[in-house]
């Protein structure tokens, strides 16, 4: 395992760029899931979600490309762990669409603002420490906003479901998220804070 602290006790940079790699690879993966099994179910239950599903998760599909090659020249290689990643957002993907319509979209909007959020950390320890990395991040992060506007969008109603839905999808999204990055997602989040501060 990379160890993120060198020995002058300071982060180790090029291992965190590394791990944003390696977890937004992996991210793109799992959303490609989710919305594999969403546009399943919804071709049975609703097909007039289906075309705008496949549009975003298309996007997806590119976002991921993009991230897997731009790893190698960081030395970065994909999750080991992918298979969780699958499987996470196939459930997630098919157990939303059960809900309904609206739980579809309450689902994309928990994943987007999350990923949105992560995206904004990852931007501000990036932007003094590989431009290259900070400018696809950037691009990529404006597709994800367009996808959270659709879903908020598309929501007919803002009931009990989004209330209990939305915190729980945004705290898993969240986990797997500090889970791939061993922490680092955490102490971004608390650079970024400092880095507003000066
Ligand atoms: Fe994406
Ligand atoms: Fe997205």
């Amino acid at each position: 395992m990379d160890n993120p602290l060198s020995s002058a006790g300071k982060r180790d940079y090029p291992v965190t760029v590394r791990r944003i790699l390696k977890v937004n690879h992996a991210g793109e993966f799992g959303a490609i899931r989710i919305y594999g099994a969403q546009i399943w179910m919804a071709r049975r239950l609703f097909p007039e979600m289906v075309s705008a599903l496949r549009e975003m998760r298309d996007d997806e599909i590119e976002h991921c490309r993009l991230f897997r090659h731009a790893m190698p020249s960081r030395n970065a290689k994909p999750c080991r762990v992918m298979a969780f990643w699958s499987l996470g957002g196939y459930l997630l993907g098919f157990l939303t669409a059960l809900g309904g319509r609206n739980m579809v979209w309450i689902c994309t909007e928990a994943v987007e603002s999350t990923v949105h959020r992560h995206l904004e950390d990852q931007l501000a320890f990036l932007k003094t420490r590989d431009r290259e990395l900070h400018g696809l991040i950037a691009s990529i992060q404006e597709e994800e906003l367009a996808h959270l506007r659709e879903a908020e969008r598309n929501q007919t109603r803002r009931g009990i479901g989004h209330a209990l839905l939305l915190p729980v999808v945004a705290a898993l999204t969240d986990l797997m998220i500090w889970l791939s990055t061993w922490g680092d997602s955490s102490w971004m989040r608390a650079e970024m804070a400092r880095s507003k501060r000066v």
